[in-house]
């Protein structure tokens, strides 16, 4: 289901996840935020990972949530780009981010894919896109909401 600013699928298998991953992942320009939204074990980390294989990155993804981030570089033919996965869950009080110089991260040529967000507000800016994923009986959905003309850019590629 695809509207302006909603895209919404069913994914059944990790396969699956990877593949609408990677397909997600050609359609993002930098300077873009993406919250991933969703309970434990739904599959935020193994889309981050299907996302970095998508943009070409073919080591190892490892879950950032004891380092509470993870930065990648991905360089092809024309663009030189970051993906910062962060993964808050673990954080107690959102001030910790302020330690870390969260507002460093959020420049024009990176890509910040973002787990359980809400532990950082108000220490973080708005996403451009939205990514909730759910359990569901055929595996998970997932259902991405555009916030900014980035975020519509995006579902509009998809
Ligand atoms: N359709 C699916 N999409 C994503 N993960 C799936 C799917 N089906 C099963 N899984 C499994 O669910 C788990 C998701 O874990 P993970 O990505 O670490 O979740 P989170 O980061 O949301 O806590 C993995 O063990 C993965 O193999
Ligand atoms: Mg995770």
């Amino acid at each position: 289901m695809k509207t302006e600013l909603q895209y919404k699928t069913s994914l059944t298998t990790v396969e699956d996840m990877s593949q609408f991953a990677s397909r997600f992942a050609k359609t993002v320009n930098t300077g873009v935020i993406i919250y991933l939204q969703g309970p434990l074990g739904v599959g935020k980390t193994t889309l981050t990972r299907g996302f970095l294989r998508g943009l070409g990155y073919n080591d190892k993804v490892k879950s950032p949530s004891y380092t509470l981030v993870e930065s990648y570089h991905v360089v092809d033919r024309t663009v030189d780009r970051t993906i910062f996965h962060f993964d808050f869950y673990r954080i107690n009080d959102p001030r910790e981010l302020e330690h870390i110089g969260i507002q460093e991260y959020f420049t024009a040529n990176a890509i910040c894919l973002i787990e359980w967000p809400e532990k950082g507000f108000p220490f973080l800016p708005e996403a451009d896109l939205d990514c909730y994923l759910a359990f569901s009986e055929r595996g998970r959905e997932i259902c991405l909401i555009a916030r900014s003309a980035k975020g519509r850019e995006i579902i509009g590629g998809l």
